[in-house]
């Protein structure tokens, strides 16, 4: 690999020439106390820092950008942090998901439009992930991505509580009469208990682990908890990386492939990871131009044992996988079904960075010999209700219900179903099919995380505490449950979810990854006749390029002028 010269970093466009705007970019720079020797023909290394009082999750990413900045300085870089979108996946509505494609262009746009030669990526909740790399990858300079770790297990009355998973869990308690209104406060003040993300294997940790898979993260940094002091001390590693990998241009096309994203499917089946990620992965893929094919991850399912013991599809929680060992250690399990010689940003190959990495408890990471079971946590559904597939993650479902008919109830929106779903007379039995549409990327839109429908009362007292569930929006990653999402296509560009009436007979079977209506061509012939969209919503604003330009789940619901194509060009700098 060829060293650059000073002169042929992307930074001496803006500082290293002789000429007015170069005096202007300078004199600027002195504005800030820095003189040339800081920063001409060095490295300028942005931090893209998404933190933000909006985001706990994030909420010590100033500190994990010192670190980095701490880094980048003693590698004879030049540091230039700069805030980006947060989308904090709590507060942002009506989902961070109709949000990540903003923060994909406004990554691409800050990387290209700055003396950048090359950045660390400051991020770790749920979108903040996907979204830093989408735009990274269409920008295609040298990135590493610093996710901010999970954060500490929750505690409530000595029982350890997993975010998310026990959101629902205590929710559907309380709904039942089974929990005061002060336990439930007691267990509001135990499930945060500090910095970082979600701590299950929710979209969080699933999408920095798959992250370092894909070769763009130091080694075992998204297994490291936030309050843990190995959490700074890589950041700063990262920031040295950053800089020689500036010099070498070691940018995400000369890294990331079709086979790193086949690793990255494995790892997510091996982990129980989130069916948040088939989508995310599709989306990152496009913008690389690398089409990931729903059928590759059923493909890549049907042979990947479940390996990673941890909630929801498991036992235990993120701070009990770093200490076993963390995902250095799973990878490392899974070198005889990885590609082991892909690049990575280390300069080492994915296989030399876990060479010798050990597992040190194994019942939290298993071997394939004593797998959780024997294929992946998520399958692929095909048939006449979704002919552009849907997922589920079976892994975190009662099994009974994975092979199962029932009549259909159908709530036509999310404010239908709160409405209607604690009336004691709803027409319902453990047996019935619960739908939700007009919840898809047009729909909702940003297909919110509304798939894991509440259990009715009705049937929460009768102790029933799962059902099957069929949607087409997504569920937190924390989730669990008979929960089939993401069908495509949605109800609201006229989907046979569209069709289906109240006591219409579906039919569930994950074995046989199918989905199917027991309706007749001839009569969903005649419903799709009479089908109406529904008249826009929006005439304005970022809402109205979202619906007008949002892909299916199934193509990652990037915006379709978002995904590849040819580079666009470097700015004029006059
Ligand atoms: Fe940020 Fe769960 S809320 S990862």
């Amino acid at each position: 690999m060829t060293r650059k010269t000073p002169e042929e970093l992307r930074s001496w466009r803006w500082y290293g020439r002789d000429e007015l705007r170069s005096f202007g970019h300078r004199s600027r720079a002195k504005q800030h106390g820095w003189g040339a020797e800081d920063y001409v023909g060095k490295p300028v290394i942005g931090i893209l820092n998404s933190w933000s009082e909006q985001n706990s999750c994030h909420m010590h990413l100033k500190l994990t950008a010192d670190a980095v900045r701490r880094g980048i300085l003693q590698a004879g870089g030049h540091p230039m942090e700069i805030p980006v979108l947060s989308a904090g996946e709590m507060l942002t509505k009506p989902t961070a998901m109709f949000h990540r494609n903003l923060l994909a262009m406004e990554t691409e746009e800050v990387l290209r439009a700055n003396p950048l030669d090359g950045a660390v990526l400051l991020g770790g909740c749920d979108k903040s992930t996907p979204g830093l790399l989408m735009g990274a990858f269409s920008m295609d300079i040298p990135v590493i991505y610093m996710p901010c770790g999970p954060m500490m297990k929750g505690n409530w009355r000595g029982t350890t509580l997993g975010s998310g998973s026990d959101v629902w869990k205590y929710w559907d308690e309380k709904r039942a009469g089974n929990l005061s209104w002060e336990e439930w406060c007691e267990i509001e003040d135990g499930i945060a208990r500090g910095p970082g993300h979600c701590m299950t294997m929710g979209t969080a940790s699933t999408l920095t682990a798959l992250a370092e898979t894909l070769g763009l993260v130091m080694p075992g940094a998204s297994s490291i908890p936030a309050v843990d002091s190995a959490h700074l001390r890589i950041a700063a590693a990262a920031g040295r990386q950053m800089v020689e990998n500036v010099w070498l241009d070691r940018k995400p096309s000369t890294i990331v492939s079709e086979r790193s994203f086949e690793n990255a499917i494995a790892v997510d089946m091996a982990l129980g990871g989130s069916t948040n990620a088939i989508v995310h992965l599709v989306a990152m893929a496009g913008r690389l131009g690398i089409k990931l094919p729903l059928e590759k991850f059923d493909e890549i399912s049907l042979r990947v044992p479940l390996l990673a013991n941890l909630r929801p599809a498991g036992k235990y929680l993120m701070e009990e996988f770093f200490l076993a060992g963390g995902i250095k250690a799973l990878l490392n399990v899974m070198r005889g079904i990885l590609h082991m010689d892909v690049p990575t940003v280390t300069g080492l190959t994915l296989g030399e960075n876990v060479d010798g990495c050990e597992v040190y408890d194994k019942d939290v990471i298993r071997t394939p010999e004593n797998a959780i079971q024997p294929d992946g946590g998520t399958a692929i559904l095909r048939g006449n209700l979704c002919p552009d597939g849907a997922v589920i993650k079976h892994a975190a479902a009662t099994p009974a219900l994975c092979q199962h008919t029932g009549p259909a109830l159908v709530f036509d929106s999310y404010p239908e179903m709160k409405k209607e779903i604690d009336n004691m007379d709803l027409d319902i039995t453990p047996d019935t099919v619960l739908i939700l549409r007009n919840a898809g990327p047009v729909g909702a839109p940003g297909m919110p995380e509304w798939g894991q429908l509440p259990i009715p009362k009705k049937l929460l007292m009768q102790g029933v505490r799962d059902l099957v569930r069929l949607s087409d929006c997504r569920m937190s990653g924390t989730s669990y449950g008979a929960c089939a999402l993401h069908i495509a296509p949605e109800s609201a560009v006229g989907g046979p979810l569209a069709l289906v009436k109240n006591g219409d007979l579906i039919e569930l079977d994950v074995k046989n990854r199918r989905l199917h209506l027991h309706v007749s061509d001839e009569e969903l012939a005649k419903r799709r006749a009479e089908w109406k969209p529904a008249p826009p919503r929006y005439h304005r604003g970022y809402a109205k390029l979202f619906v007008e330009h949002v892909t299916q789940a199934n193509e990652g619901a990037d915006f379709d002028f978002l995904q590849h194509g040819p580079a666009v060009p470097e700015p004029e700098i006059f």
